[in-house]
């Protein structure tokens, strides 16, 4: 596995291999790297010839409140992990050559940021699209992976891709769970013994009412409250920031559920804000 920190050379690179026909996945990363993270690097490795994986903390996509300084940073046992997936390229970019102090370029991908997270997290899809735009223009890649656990996400990538005539396809891929079903997250790390155990309410609270659309409940506003319900019982967690049941593609709300939809939500366990979804077919 080649460690490349400078983009240049990333994109030379991968230039080449495109060139030679051979085909490039793509794995963005935080780092923190866990069995989700692992799933996607895997797929990518089954579906091109080279893979690419990146660790950048990317500052633009945290607010000023957020746990930018105490995120989780691992940079040597993630790098094991992902060269025991024969990856090929570990691309870990310095802030300074990824943001220059000139830097004032922003992609906005309007709409679908402002839903759902893009609520209580302002700017935080702006900062996703800018680092992806520019991920993908020094990789260049033929696919790219992301989770379905960060559902707002894909929706706001796969838009910004369309729009701006991005030549790669985007790949989703299913949530990597627990075994109490709570989603994995880096963010998992900073719960405590109890909290942990007060996390797995997320999950079996959203499996509740996506077991009630498929016993026929076509109420969205009626199984928001069953889920709001499952989320408020468990003490440990303090905030709901939202559940929602939404369209797959606009993240518009749905009243009457008549096709597939996601059901998603955030909450706060202590000072820890987590997400999951589920997405429910009739
Ligand atoms: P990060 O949180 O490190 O996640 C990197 C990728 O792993 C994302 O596509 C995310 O959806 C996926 N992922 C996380 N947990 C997962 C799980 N339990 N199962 C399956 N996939 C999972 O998302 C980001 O970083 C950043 O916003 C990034 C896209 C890298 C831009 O900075």
């Amino acid at each position: 596995m080649e460690i490349i920190r400078i983009p240049r050379i990333v994109q030379d690179t991968c230039k080449k291999y495109r060139m030679k026909g051979r085909s490039v996945g793509f794995v963005p990363t935080m780092g923190a790297l866990h069995e989700g993270h692992l799933s996607l690097i895997r797929r990518s490795r089954m579906e091109n010839d080279i893979t690419v994986v990146s660790i950048f903390v990317n500052p633009l996509q945290f607010g000023p409140s957020e746990d930018l300084a105490r995120y989780p940073r691992d940079v040597e046992s993630d790098s094991n992990k992902i060269s025991a997936l024969e990856t090929d390229i570990l691309f870990l970019p310095d802030d300074a050559l990824m943001y220059s102090p000139a830097f004032s370029t922003s992609v906005e991908v309007a709409g679908v940021s402002e839903k759902l997270c893009g609520r209580f997290r302002p700017g935080h899809f702006r900062g996703v699209a800018t680092v992806v735009a520019k991920l993908f223009n020094i990789v260049s890649p033929t696919r790219a992976y992301f989770g379905q656990k960060d559902y707002q996400q894909t929706v706001v990538i796969r838009r910004m891709v369309k729009d701006l005539n991005f030549d790669l396809e985007v790949v989703i891929c299913p949530t990597i769970r627990e075994h109490d079903g709570l989603a994995i997250s880096s963010r998992n790390t900073y719960l405590g013994p109890e909290e942990r155990i007060a996390a797995a309410a997320i999950h079996r609270s959203l499996s509740r009412g996506a077991g009630a659309v498929l016993q026929g409940e076509r109420s969205a506003g009626r199984i928001r409250e069953m889920v709001e319900e499952g989320l408020a019982a468990e003490k440990l967690i303090n905030r709901i920031d939202y559940v929602a049941a939404v369209d797959l593609a606009t993240l518009d709300d749905v009243e009457e559920i008549g096709r597939e939809i996601v059901l998603a939500a955030a909450v706060r366990i202590g000072k820890t804000r987590l997400i999951d979804n589920l997405l429910v077919n009739v």
